[in-house]
């Protein structure tokens, strides 16, 4: 019998009624330079990172064409093609890189379906898992942006679609365009104003995925009081209590180091008590 891995402590969701995923992902924004521009300081160390990642049971990578930009997505393809049979890539399009520290939106249906294109040579597939619009450009009606993934997902090229940084009404809007499986928000101890559009995704069965879930999480008291309690780090009590806060939040804590994404995966089988998770859940609606 083989023994579970660890990531799967943090449980499962199904994307789109058939891609089974452990709970915990990993984000690989930051296998890139600095400003997330360029190559990684360490190659080997980010390759090393994504691969443990996987070892561990992390079977959902989220990452996207403007990450490097192309960095992290070749980076994906060299440290683990071929892919493992369950394993969920899932890349977005819709925001391009005109330098470091440029992040510029482009959601029009033609540079949607390139960026698609190229992502999907990139990343060696015929098929993208999961492709996510990356941000609602305001140039361009959302529901044709959305659209031009249905297209792709018609001609096979995506296989379901994601939106990300979205408001509630986005995302209703979204669903009338194309079957939507996940929403990617910031969401964290220290940011709650994503609340609403993961209450709906939480009645919608939709896949809640937490961009920047560790970072600056010290500043909400309880985790800090909680990790210093428990001998554990604040990244491991704000993944253990955003795992708690639904059964469709799926953090992607994002890092170039493989003791960091071991400290991680580590926090899937980390308990909470319901009174140490209301006094972090109260710490975010305050702050
Ligand atoms: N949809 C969007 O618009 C959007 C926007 C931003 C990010 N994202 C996605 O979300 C993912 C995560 O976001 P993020 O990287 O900004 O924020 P994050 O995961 O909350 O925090 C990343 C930072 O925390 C550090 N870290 C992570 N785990 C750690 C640990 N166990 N111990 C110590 N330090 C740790 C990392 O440093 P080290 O590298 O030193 O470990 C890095 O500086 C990204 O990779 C990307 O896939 C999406």
């Amino acid at each position: 019998m083989n023994a579970q891995p660890p990531a799967a402590a943090a449980g499962t969701i199904v994307l789109g009624g058939e891609l089974l995923v452990s709970r915990l992902g990993f984000g690989a924004m930051r296998l890139t330079g600095k400003e997330i521009w360029g190559d990684p300081p360490d190659r080997a160390q980010a390759i090393a990172a994504v691969r443990r990642a996987v070892d561990l049971g992390v079977n959902l990578i989220d990452t996207a064409d403007s990450y490097g930009p192309a960095v992290s997505e070749n980076l994906i393809a060299e440290a683990l093609y071929p892919y493992p049979d369950d394993l969920v890539v899932a890349t977005k399009g819709g925001l391009v890189r005109p330098g470091p520290y440029r992040w510029e939106r482009d959601g029009r249906p033609g540079h949607l379906r390139k960026a698609c294109e190229d992502s999907l040579k990139r990343l060696r597939l015929e098929q993208i898992p999961l492709y996510q619009l990356h941000k609602p450009d305001p140039r361009v009606p959302f529901g044709e942006s959305v659209g031009a993934l249905a297209d792709l997902q018609a001609e096979g090229k995506i296989r379901h679609i994601g939106i990300s940084t979205v408001t509630v009404d986005q995302l209703l809007e979204a669903q009338r365009a194309a079957p939507i499986v996940s929403v990617q928000n910031r969401y964290s101890a220290v940011d709650g104003s994503s609340q609403g559009v993961l209450d709906l995704c939480t009645a919608l069965g939709l896949a809640f995925i937490a961009w920047a879930p560790v970072k600056q999480t010290e500043a909400n008291s309880a985790v800090a009081a909680i990790a210093g309690q428990r001998g554990a780090s604040h990244y491991q009590v704000a993944l253990a209590w955003l795992l708690a806060m639904s059964p469709v939040m799926l953090p992607i804590p994002g890092t170039a180091s493989c003791a960091h994404v071991e400290a991680n995966v580590a926090a899937a089988a980390f308990e909470l008590t319901a009174e140490e998770t209301a006094a972090i859940t109260a710490c975010v609606l305050r702050g």
